[in-house]
């Protein structure tokens, strides 16, 4: 039971990316872990989390938008296919498991005041999970946001096509924007960037530092968790 002489928790808001909870190598060990950390830093810190809907999402997409479904129905697909990943977690760190993924972030928020930590996927058409996260960031006026995703840090050039580039630790926000906008195509359902445009955006504004590790990294997380030294990027 909490009393007044406590030190007040500080919130912090985590997002995880599809492509790190669901990758086809050891997703249960991994989940069964992650859950544990999120019990235990849902204890020390108000804690909300976002799960991104990764390749499952991106298939539905594909499918869909073959058919000719329209940008909106298909972002609604990816939201469910998020929500579907914040079951599956949220399972796993219960009991007691909520009956229902907050759909909102007014109720994600509300549930803050009895839960922590609370996981959620997407909310509205147009931007991503991370998007979700840097808004609840802002809403909670959180210490700070940890993009927990495939890589390990913000990099000069694209790790995955160019072996010879270098991760940055620290990034301002100006710098951090250029590289969103650079990576971030005509907006468009199941599109990868390296952050939500909106959510860079919000949280540069409200200035709440942002961590990006690697999601299977559980170290490295909780330490950015923490607010404690990581191996990653820093932006902020
Ligand atoms: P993700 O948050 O998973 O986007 O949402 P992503 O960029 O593909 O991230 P990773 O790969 O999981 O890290 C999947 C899709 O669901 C829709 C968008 O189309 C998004 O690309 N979505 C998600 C929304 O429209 N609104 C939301 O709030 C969340």
């Amino acid at each position: 039971m909490p009393t007044l002489s406590d030190p007040p928790k500080p919130t912090v808001v985590l997002s995880v990316g599809g492509s790190v909870l669901v990758t086809g190598d050891n997703d249960v060990g991994y989940l069964r872990e992650l859950a544990t950390l999120l019990k235990a830093e849902g204890q020390r810190s108000s804690l909300a989390v976002t799960t991104g809907g990764g390749r499952t999402a991106r298939e539905y997409i594909r499918i869909g938008r073959e058919l000719g479904l329209t940008e909106v129905e298909l972002d609604d697909i990816g939201i469910d296919v998020t929500r579907l990943h914040a079951r599956l977690l949220a399972a796993q760190v219960g009991p007691p498991t909520p009956t229902h993924v907050p759909a909102t972030i007014a109720q994600a928020v509300h549930e803050l005041h009895h839960a922590s930590p609370v996981i959620l996927g997407g909310t509205e058409p147009g931007h991503t999970t991370d998007g979700v996260a840097a808004l609840l960031a802002v809403r909670l006026r959180a210490a700070r946001l940890v993009n927990a995703t495939n890589v390990d840090g913000v990099y000069d050039r694209d790790p995955r096509t160019f072996p010879g580039a270098h991760r940055i630790d620290v990034l301002d926000w100006a710098s951090f924007g250029r590289m969103v906008a650079e990576t971030t195509r005509v907006e468009e359902a199941g599109q990868q960037a390296i952050f939500d445009r909106l959510g860079a955006g919000l949280l540069a504004r409200a200035r709440i530092p942002l961590s990006v590790v690697h999601g299977r990294d559980l170290k490295a997380v909780r330490s950015a968790l923490r607010g404690e030294k990581f191996v990653g990027t820093r932006i902020g």
